[in-house]
């Protein structure tokens, strides 16, 4: 059997939902799909995932009736309700993930939850090894799975296995508090090739293997770092996902969104508008950023009626008693802001809690003349490149946080602002409504190249190959 790419993340590229007795199948969102759907295609290739659901349901034979119209193969890894607990909810994202985006005060440290992390894990590599071969690549996805390549790597000492941590790496300050550290590092040095988002978490890796595994040997090969550890070599490397920019450019090209953009501009005349646009998560900074958009309106009372700002909130985790509560604290502080400024014709934030179809997305992008992206720690931030290659006619403004992995490549043509200094961010948003066409032109033209040449085909390609170098010289 020649070589085929292996996806394996937690959940699956495609939703399965039951309409009466039937089952569909929905397109999954996000640039993960957009980017490996095609390679896989082409390649012919398998993804292995986890359907989203801890309800029962034929998965095994949706996906096999289902391969034509997909293009690859779905290898379905169903999980129960209390695996979906201490897995999913628990140690994923109530230790890992607020622990990596440095959130000490919120990090979760439950043990029962970390058994069923690592069984879970080990559940993957068994699918993983059930349906693959030596020769396939296999390419691991984010931190529910750090600890996937390990136990493929136990059974299977020839795999060849890549692992990519779409969130931060956090400094070693932080790492060491984790009761499992030496597991998780060890686990991740299982893999030939451990991607980072920037050389900042690369550093960060590194350091921390320096600091908890003194049996590994760190060297350079420029730009990535090789840590040997039980003679085998992990090569560690920076590369910043992007989008696919075309299909961003072409929606905010389309007709449909041009006329969803007429639509919002009618609906606020004389306005100009402020967008920010999260899932729910304590890492996006949201009531930091309404705080902020407050002091800058009542630092400048001559611009209320003048400005708005369209906050949309993606529901998500909501069985994680933080993202309920978050949920709550933003209706709140909503509710006071609009409270204290609102006019008759004139609300200052309007809140979406929902999602918005990919037309409707664009349209916002292409209509809201400010992105006020303020996350206080994010592994990249697409929402941000989303905003710029939407931007076709170069008018947008983009404001962002200076701890988005965005940032490194965004830096000279937004307007970076730390989110944590309310009066700072509020500055941010008065520099954006005054800044002048000729400058937003000229930042913006070079934001929109900057994502089209780092794009998501490039973040794939530049990953595979540095695989395909290590494979060769092994
Ligand atoms: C982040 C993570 C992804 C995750 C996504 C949505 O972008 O890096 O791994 O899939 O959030 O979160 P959810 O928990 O709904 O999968």
């Amino acid at each position: 059997m020649s070589r085929r790419l292996i996806i394996v993340s937690n959940r699956l590229p495609v939703v399965v939902e039951q309409e009466g007795e039937e089952w569909k199948l929905q397109p999954g969102s996000g640039g993960l799909v957009t980017a490996l759907g095609p390679v896989l295609k082409e390649q012919g290739g398998l993804w292995i995932g986890w359907p989203g659901s801890d309800e029962e349901a034929p998965y095994e034979e949706i996906f096999r009736s289902a391969r034509a119209e997909i293009g690859y193969e779905i290898e379905p890894v169903a999980l129960s309700p209390e695996e979906v607990e201490g897995y999913y909810y628990g140690c994923s994202n109530e230790t890992f993930w607020p622990l990596f985006h440095g959130l000490l005060g919120r990090t979760v440290f439950d043990r029962d939850n970390y058994d069923t992390y690592r069984a879970v894990n080990r559940k993957f590599a068994g699918r993983i090894l059930e349906t693959t071969s030596e020769d396939d690549f296999v390419w691991v996805q984010d931190y529910q799975l750090l600890l996937a390549g390990r136990a493929v790597r136990e059974r299977r000492p020839s795999a060849r296995l890549g692992f990519f941590l779409h969130i931060p790496f956090p400094s070693p300050d932080i790492f060491t508090r984790l009761p499992w550290r030496e597991e998780i590092l060890k686990g991740l040095l299982a893999y030939d090739l451990v991607g980072f988002q920037t050389r900042k978490d690369l550093r960060n890796f590194v350091q921390c293997v320096r600091a908890l595994v003194p049996e590994a040997s760190v060297g350079y090969r420029t730009p990535n770092s090789l840590v040997t550890f039980r003679d085998r070599t992990t090569i560690g490397g920076a590369f910043p996902i992007g989008i696919d920019f075309n299909r961003y450019r072409d929606l905010a090209r389309s007709h449909q969104a041009a006329e969803g953009a007429w639509f919002l501009h009618e609906k606020f005349p004389e306005h100009k508008l402020v967008l920010g646009i999260d899932r729910l998560d304590y890492t996006k900074g949201i009531p930091q950023r309404l705080e902020a958009f407050e002091v800058f309106l009542e630092k400048h009372p001559e611009l209320h009626t003048r400005i708005s700002l369209i906050q949309i909130v993606v529901p998500s985790r909501m069985g994680v008693p933080e993202y309920q509560e978050m949920k709550r604290e933003l209706d709140e502080l909503v509710g006071r802001i609009n409270g204290d400024f609102t006019v008759l014709g004139w609300v200052p934030i309007h809140y979406i809690f929902g999602t918005l179809n990919p037309v409707e997305l664009v349209a916002h992008y292409r209509s809201c003349e400010i992105a006020l992206i303020t996350p206080l720690n994010d592994g990249m931030n697409l929402v941000a490149k989303e905003y710029c290659a939407s931007c076709i006619d170069d008018r947008g403004v983009l404001v962002l946080s200076e701890f988005a992995g965005a940032a490194n490549q965004l830096k000279k043509g937004a307007v970076l602002t730390n989110p944590y200094d309310t009066e700072g961010t509020a500055e941010a948003i008065y520099r954006a409504y005054t800044m002048e066409g000729e400058e937003r032109k000229r930042r913006m033209r070079h934001l929109r190249g900057q994502v089209r040449r780092y794009d998501v085909f490039r973040w794939v390609s530049n990953f595979l190959k540095t695989a395909e170098e290590i494979g060769n010289s092994r």
